[in-house]
């Protein structure tokens, strides 16, 4: 029975929303969608005046996402469930939950006599039930959590048929286009974009912590010779670690909201200089400290090359920096997240960041574009190679993404920012983009392929001198500021995230043998 403190049984009434999200079902997915993210709500309730009649959720949007269809010249009325099931008001929460589970549903509306009175779902019956829904439910979730709400942020978000996303409330290209680094960095930290004076403040505050800590300093040669060849991602989680000791850093139960901010704020300003210190070492070349009068992504190339960068390069790094500083509740996010619910340090949650980071499905590999493009050549080469690649059932690096089903903005803004940079490549690239875009709708159609972030991320890099090699990390020094956030939201609102699994082996409790 779900009671309260006091024994007494709680009603549906006492834990719907109300009033609840609707739409009506001659209305666009596209417009119900983005009442949804808007209004934070994972279903809308359709209605015929006040009567329900139908319900689309987050679930009918990754089916409909996954058609390929156009969001908005698609009816709410084709993807919705008509006549859906109801509760009363005055039903006990334990029998509603119960309902939810057997019909496999996750979002109720709450009609009395014929009118829609709120909406209950299963997060809010969970909250006050206090059920376990392993073994029931397990089935429900989709492999690899698609689509399932996790977590409430205001950091971000990702509109994937919209082609659109998003740092706290800005347009996160428009943030890229008009705003620098440090800029986009303080939003994302403080929540609000600096006034000039606290830009110069900012600016002061970090500059000394680009330096590597003297007892950091001499521990990196080892580090940069370990791997043939050598992986920077790796050496740079080593070398986090080893920050993290350092510098004292705390279990985040354990720290004040200030202290876990200084520290993320230590970790991301540190980033580039272990990055291009590591890659130096490498190299053999000696490293080169951070330049006090560069902004950060002038700064990170003059480390990287030993050159003050030309400021059109400059500019389009950071450029690129800004778009992929977060991006939803990607893999290595989730991660830093998870580790910092456990109330672990800052460090930790990075280093298991940048490992989710490292993997080939997550922070892929944008050099692999570009090797398409070395690999086709010529113009005249595009249709021959595309056609015969994707014939053979392979992929084309750079094209595709989970969520975007429409142009990804940061390729758009990628492809603007080569343009204006110029350099050999654009020209084939562009040839090959469009080449790419048409083969694979005559070939795989209904699958909106488009460019990804990827395809243009690799020019743009090439184009400003960043070798091959260092592409991911490239992304790793922007995405950190992404997942220090994160972390601060985390560790401010803490609940340990402890999912369950579904047992499918062999029955227990067997025997346990003797040795044979
Ligand atoms: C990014 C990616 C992993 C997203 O994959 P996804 O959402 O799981 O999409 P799916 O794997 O379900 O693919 C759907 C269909 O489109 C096809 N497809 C997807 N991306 C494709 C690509 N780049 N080239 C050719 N076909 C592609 C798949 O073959 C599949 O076709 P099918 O229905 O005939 O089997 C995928 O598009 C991809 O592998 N792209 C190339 C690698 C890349 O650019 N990675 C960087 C990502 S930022």
């Amino acid at each position: 029975m779900a009671q309260d403190g006091g024994g007494k049984t709680r009603t549906v009434a006492e834990i719907m929303s109300s009033p609840p999200v609707t739409a009506i079902a001659s209305e666009t997915i596209a417009e119900a969608s983005e009442r949804m993210g808007e209004r934070k709500v994972g279903s809308v309730v359709v209605v015929d005046g006040a009567r329900p009649v139908g319900i689309m959720t987050e679930r009918d949007l990754v089916r409909f996402a996954s058609s390929g269809a156009d969001a908005s010249a698609t009816k709410v009325s084709e993807w919705m469930t008509a006549d859906p099931w109801s509760v009363a008001p005055d039903e006990e929460v334990e029998s509603a939950f119960q309902s939810l589970g057997e019909k496999g549903y996750r979002h109720i509306p709450v009609v009395d006599g014929d009118a829609l009175v709120g909406i209950v779902s299963m997060r809010d019956l969970m909250k006050i039930a206090r059920i376990q829904p392993a073994g029931r439910f397990a089935g429900e979730i989709p492999p690899g959590l698609e689509g399932v709400v996790v977590a409430e942020t205001n950091i971000g978000h990702v509109r994937g048929q919209q082609g659109f996303y998003h740092y706290r409330q800005y347009n996160a290209i428009e943030l890229a286009e008009q705003r620098t680094l440090e800029d986009a960095w303080y939003l994302m930290l403080n929540g609000k974009l600096p006034t000039l004076e606290e830009r110069e403040r900012f600016i002061d505050q970090v500059r000394p912590l680009r330096e590597i800590p003297a007892n950091v300093k001499p521990l990196l040669p080892r580090i940069a010779q370990l791997g043939d060849p050598f992986v920077p991602l790796n050496g740079l989680r080593s070398a986090i670690s080893l920050l993290g000791s350092a510098l004292g850093f705390r279990p985040s139960l354990d720290v004040v909201d200030h202290e876990l901010q200084h520290n993320a704020t230590q970790v991301c300003a540190v980033v580039p200089t272990f990055l291009t210190t590591l890659y130096r070492l490498n190299k053999g070349l000696d490293p080169i400290e951070p330049h006090p009068e560069l902004p950060y992504a002038a700064n990170y190339l003059y480390m990287m090359l030993g050159e003050i960068p030309p400021p059109e390069h400059a500019r389009a790094v950071e450029q690129y920096l800004i778009s992929t500083i977060d991006h939803g509740f990607n893999a290595s996010t989730f991660t830093a997240r998870v580790i910092t619910s456990t109330g672990a340090d800052l460090a930790a949650a990075i280093t298991g960041a940048i490992s989710a980071l490292s993997g080939p499905l997550h922070g892929g590999a944008p050099s692999r574009a570009l090797d398409m493009l070395d690999a086709i050549g010529t113009p005249e080469q595009a249709e021959p190679w595309i056609r015969s690649a994707v014939e053979r059932g392979e992929r084309l690096m750079g094209f595709g993404h989970r969520v975007y089903k429409t142009d990804d903005p940061r390729s758009v803004m990628l492809r603007g920012v080569a343009e204006r940079l110029g350099g050999g490549n654009v020209g084939l690239a562009k040839q090959i983009e469009e080449t790419a875009v048409r083969v694979l709708a005559e070939l795989k159609p209904g699958r909106k392929l488009y460019t990804n972030v990827e395809f243009y991320a690799g020019i743009v890099m090439d184009t400003c001198g960043v070798p091959r090699e260092m592409f991911t990390p490239t992304f790793a020094s922007s995405r950190v500021i992404g997942w220090t956030s994160h972390i601060l939201e985390q560790a401010n609102d803490n609940r340990l995230i402890r999912p369950s699994a579904e047992y499918v082996g062999p029955p227990p409790p067997q025997p346990v043998p003797a040795v044979s």
